[in-house]
């Protein structure tokens, strides 16, 4: 296998107009490039190429995409083999990844897990639908709890004879081997032969996004056992707690429609709630967030609402993961349901109408919550107020600066209002925070850089960053908005980046890293079919653009000091538009590129004889001053709407 780091390279590399036009005749079209269709007859080409997009597009036959998709089609290749095709042309040197005999075992051990995994769920729940003992306790137990027949058979839930070794017994006769039986936390062997560990206990299979069955919760129905409440499947290679969501399966649909997740404690909770129509909800089992769980969500939306009964023990495992939520940009509000009641019980004695109303009213920030409970602890003990500033400063300033700027620009303020500092030494001391993880991140990666390069970081630190000349600094703050706002909404377009690829002609960025950046973008979000993060950014191995990306990111605490200063533009305080500032940024970009156009035609307007030339010029001219004050107008509209949303 090419391993994804190479193909990462290959993509950077490969200039879809340079490899196009190895096969094609391409003629310039404005921005883009035409040619005839390779892929149908035609004499008239409609066969279209964007350098800046990365793409090509047939009008005429539809035929579209990157240029591995053109490298596959026009030479019958499947995608290793274009990308093979593609390194040889731009001599990149492949890694290729090996799977190695550990990875082959692993591979194996899952594949067996697996395989037992859904033989245990079906008989558990066939066990519990179709047998006498099931049906008197394991079902009996369920319709005690409210759970319909739909709701048991779509969380495919089971049940465990008490005998003591039916399970095994069934696994063994099926040809399933003791070790692989012990390892998937079925049995046990005892002095008496194996043995279920389950028995008697109703079944949770634990599925994956896609379904797979990867482990089991057991719940013991006797309350007055010193047995454990649940047990849990214990790790092994296919079951990892802290990489799994109970219920994401059968909630992912929902959560990523409805664009919001919540988050209960346990299995009873999620179940429950899906009885109520209430679909986008996962449960951690028992634990606080871990970071890859996080990443499961984040995959669907970003807004986090964490549902728990008041106890102290659920809401302080809820703060632990608050941090690790901010960094990874989550939006996270926090319901306490009244004393006794999870949501479980709620919705199961309120109904739907109740619990969506309950949730409605009770939701809280939850860095706000942090910050009124800190106060209550703290009282007028200066030393443990002043840790609680610094850590909520810490906290804020692990919400992604370059995805969410509005949101850090929020907390600063209502952090300053509820613990009574001032402001601006909250954004300096939150700014500390920044530029310290920046730092240690550099020095991290500084690391795996030879002596020689980590050098010339120590002997020039940020140089490149802070001679900006003038005329790119608007093309460095375009390339900034799409990073930072490139996969917001955008009325009429998919998205901000989206906009900006539309209305920006980006063969008149002529900073080259700002360009590359700018088509690194484009070509990722075709590539994967999502937006590149900053992360992907910094994680350029070159060195010098990952100061530049430092500096772009981490040391700006306005918009832009420069649009006030030039063009009377106040950028916003409070509430940030961000569409506004996309609008702004784009109108500036332009006019600075026209203003660079302009001074070059009047010197030439000077410098010419030819009558005839000079008119058109001219011409030329007025036609830029026209469109700089259709530019200016719109600038206008922009400051018009933004006094508004601030007044
Ligand atoms: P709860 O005790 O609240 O369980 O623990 P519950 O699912 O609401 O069960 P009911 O309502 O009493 O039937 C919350 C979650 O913590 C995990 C489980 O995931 C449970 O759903 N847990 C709890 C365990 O893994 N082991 C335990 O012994 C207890
Ligand atoms: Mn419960």
């Amino acid at each position: 296998m090419i391993s994804p780091a190479s193909i990462q390279e290959v993509m950077n590399r490969a200039d879809i107009v340079d490899v196009l036009g190895q096969f094609l005749r391409l003629k310039k079209r404005g921005v883009n490039y035409i040619a005839n269709c390779p892929f149908h007859n035609e004499k008239t080409p409609s066969f279209t190429v964007s350098g800046a997009k990365g793409l090509f597009k047939c009008f005429g036959c539809g035929k579209g995409g990157n240029v591995v998709t053109f490298v596959q089609e026009h030479e019958k290749l499947t995608y290793p083999e274009a990308i093979r095709w593609l390194a040889d042309y731009y001599k990149i040197q492949l890694e290729e990844t090996e799977r190695t005999p550990e990875q082959q075992q692993q591979q194996l051990a899952q594949d067996g897990l697996r395989i037992l995994n859904e033989y245990a769920a079906g008989y558990f729940h066939d066990t519990l639908l179709n047998t006498e003992e099931g049906q008197d306790i394991g079902l009996s137990y369920f319709k005690h709890r409210g759970f319909s027949k739909e709701t048991i058979e779509k969380f495919r839930l089971g049940y465990n004879p008490e005998s003591g070794e039916a399970f095994y017994t069934a696994a063994h006769q099926k040809g399933y081997s003791d070790e692989l039986l012990e390892k998937a936390g079925f049995v046990k062997s005892g002095q008496r032969g194996h043995y279920d560990i389950y028995r008697g206990r109703v079944i949770f299979p634990i599925q994956s996004m896609t379904g797979r069955i990867l482990g089991f919760g057991a719940r013991i129905l006797k309350t007055n056992d010193r047995a454990p409440k649940y047990i849990n499947t214990p790790e092994n290679e296919l079951y990892n707690k802290s990489r799994t969501l109970y219920g994401m399966y059968q909630s992912r649909n929902a959560i990523s429609k409805l664009d919001e997740c919540f988050l209960v404690e346990g299995y009873t909770d999620v179940i429950s709630l899906h009885q109520g129509q209430v679909e986008n909800v996962v449960a951690s089992s028992g634990t606080s967030l871990t970071e890859d769980q996080l990443r499961l969500i984040g995959q669907l939306t970003k807004n986090l609402t964490i549902l728990y009964d008041g106890d102290a023990a659920g809401v302080k495992a809820a703060l632990r993961g608050l941090d690790m939520a901010l960094s990874q940009s989550f939006n996270v509000k926090l319901v306490l349901f009244p004393e006794g009641d999870d949501p479980d019980s709620f919705i199961q004695k309120q109904g739907a109408q109740a619990f969506h109303e309950y949730v409605k009213s009770h939701k809280q920030d939850i860095i706000n919550f942090r910050m009124e409970v800190g106060m209550k602890e703290a009282g007028d003990d200066p030393v443990r107020k002043s840790k609680l500033v610094n850590e909520i400063a810490e906290s804020v300033s692990r919400i992604n600066k370059a995805e969410d700027f509005a949101l850090q620009d929020y907390y600063v303020r209502e952090a300053a209002r509820r613990l009574q500092v001032d402001e601006n030494k909250l954004v300096t001391l939150v700014n500390k925070y920044i530029r310290d993880r920046v730092e240690q991140d550099r020095k991290y990666d500084g690391k795996k850089e030879t002596q020689q390069e980590a050098n010339l970081i120590e002997e020039k630190p940020f140089e490149h960053a802070s001679k900006i000349p003038d005329n790119v600094e608007q093309e460095w703050e375009l390339v900034r908005v799409l990073i930072e706002l490139g996969h917001r909404p955008m009325d009429g377009y998919a998205h901000v980046a989206d906009f900006i690829i539309t209305t920006v002609d980006s063969e008149l960025i002529e900073d080259e890293s700002a360009k590359r950046i700018f088509d690194d973008y484009y070509s990722y979000l075709q590539h994967y079919g999502k937006h590149p993060d900053l992360k992907y950014f910094t994680g350029n191995p070159d060195a010098a653009m990952q100061q530049k990306m430092a500096s772009l990111f981490s040391t700006r605490t306005d918009i832009s000091p420069k649009w006030k200063e030039s063009f009377g533009i106040e950028t916003l305080n409070g509430e940030l538009n961000y569409v506004n500032e996309v609008e702004s940024t784009i109108s500036y970009f332009e006019l600075k590129k026209i203003k660079v156009v302009q001074s070059e035609i009047l010197n030439r307007i000077m410098l010419e004889k030819d009558m005839a030339r000079m008119q058109a010029l001219q011409k030329k001219h007025i036609e830029l001053k026209q469109t700089e004050t259709e530019i200016l107008k719109k600038m206008g509209t922009v400051i018009v709407k933004q006094l508004k949303t601030n007044g």
